[in-house]
């Protein structure tokens, strides 16, 4: 018998809670999986960056990164370890660096998902450079502006074709906002989309690996309120559709870890930003819903490293592109692109190997989130973001809703 050690690499940025428990309660699980005659243990500790050589190995056989979609070196290292050494990463880093917004909403489009109607339009202005003069003069068409908000029509919100985290978000409501929003737009390129008008329902449904869940949000709340609490707010049928299109989505595009933002308006659920591959992950925004992230975060790892997963370094298009082609009815169309999806996720596997090798996680995780070492945690992160004089009020509401979630997941009366 021989005692293999796979081993796990936080790579991170100004992350502070997260890693701390997910460090934390995986060492309290103590796992030990049997392969054979075998045994699997599991290493958890933190990249560090420095200078590498491309053919160095790498000593990790899965990462939880958080810095491929700005720190470059980070991601450069973890391409290279991909490339030489079948690292497995959350998020795939070709895909993450690729697929923004745009090619996001052009893929769903044609999947048949109902994207608000959008346009891309030409930068305001530009960064001078060599040949830009002579191309726009002769390729640059004047276009109006008016024109394409009136064809669009209002509500219409102009937004970064790669944008995140609601940087240069506008909402519009006629032609002259419009052109001065234009106006004020500076080099980036944007997108105007419709409005869904009259929504009544905001859901952002964060997925991870085959697992998911859907929240209520407020996006008028202040940031530690908008992550609402309550769980079976929406009709199974509903919660089920979401959490479809975030799977779906994210098979798509080989992204592990991802959230899917969808407003409801007559009954009909519209995606309107689904590229968000390293999601909001922190006790102050997450709160109630962060022990669910923690856990699932340690499932998915804990079986992609174990299992020896092979990231998928091709994305195979065409055959969700069959199935769009054809005529037939989206919710029919939806279906089997989840089937493809549960495939590119090993779904059958990963709940067996739940049952199997993880049953007793929810219980040593709910014990868990009522010790000091989580409390502590969230006091750090808290203690990053708020003046001194909210650290004690804010470390208590974050907390409090923490042990709300684990009453209710422990099954006991809130
Ligand atoms: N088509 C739309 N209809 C209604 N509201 C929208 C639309 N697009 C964006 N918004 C509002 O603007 C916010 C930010 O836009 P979003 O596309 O999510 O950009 P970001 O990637 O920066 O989060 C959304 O959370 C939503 O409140
Ligand atoms: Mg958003």
């Amino acid at each position: 018998m021989a005692i293999k050690t796979r081993r796990i690499g936080l790579s991170l940025g100004a992350d502070i809670c997260w890693p701390i428990c997910y460090e934390a309660l995986l060492k309290k699980l103590d796992l030990t999986i049997p392969d054979g005659r075998d045994k699997i243990r599991f290493d958890v500790e933190r990249v560090f960056i420095e200078p590498f050589d491309l053919k160095q190995p790498c000593e990790y056989d899965l990462v939880i990164d958080r810095l491929t979609h700005w720190y470059h070196t980070s991601r450069e290292w973890i391409k290279k370890s991909i490339l030489t050494d079948d690292l497995y990463v959350f998020n795939n880093p070709w895909s993450l660096q690729s697929m923004e917004k745009q090619t996001t909403y052009c893929a769903m489009m044609r999947l048949g998902f109902p994207v608000p109607d959008t346009w891309l339009i030409p930068p305001k202005s530009y960064v001078e450079s060599a040949d830009l003069q002579p191309t726009l003069k002769k390729y640059a068409r004047l276009f109006d502006l008016g024109a394409i908000g009136d064809k669009i029509g209002y509500p219409l919100y102009m937004k970064p074709y790669d944008g995140g985290a609601w940087v240069g978000v506008t909402g519009i409501d006629d032609q002259q906002s419009l052109l001065s929003a234009y106006d004020d737009s500076g080099t980036r390129v944007m997108h105007l989309q419709k409005g869904v008008e009259a929504h009544d329902a905001f859901v952002r449904c964060i997925g991870l690996g085959p697992q998911w869940r859907c929240v209520n949000y407020d996006p008028a709340a202040p940031l530690h309120d908008r992550y609402q609490m309550d769980l079976d707010f929406l009709p199974i049928s509903e919660e089920t559709h979401l959490a479809n299109m975030t799977m779906v989505i994210n098979a798509f595009f080989g992204w592990d870890f991802n959230s899917c933002e969808s407003l409801r308006s007559k009954g009909i659920w519209h995606p309107i930003d689904f590229a968000n591959a390293c999601p909001d992950s922190q006790v102050t925004s997450l709160h109630f819903h962060f022990p669910w992230l923690i856990k699932s975060n340690i499932r998915w790892s804990v079986f992609c490293a174990a299992t020896k997963r092979r990231m998928k370094t091709n994305l195979d298009w065409q055959q969700y592109f069959d199935i769009a082609d054809q005529d037939k009815p989206f919710e029919e169309k939806l279906a089997e692109y989840v089937a493809i999806a549960e495939r590119h996720f090993d779904a059958e596997r990963f709940n067996e190997f739940c049952e199997e090798h993880l049953s007793d996680l929810d219980e040593i995780a709910n014990e868990f989130f009522t010790t000091d070492l989580v409390k502590d945690a969230i006091r750090q992160k808290v203690e990053a973001l708020y003046p001194a004089h909210e650290l004690d009020e804010f470390t208590e509401l974050f907390w409090n809703r923490v042990q709300d979630s684990v009453r209710l997941e422990g099954g006991q009366p809130g």
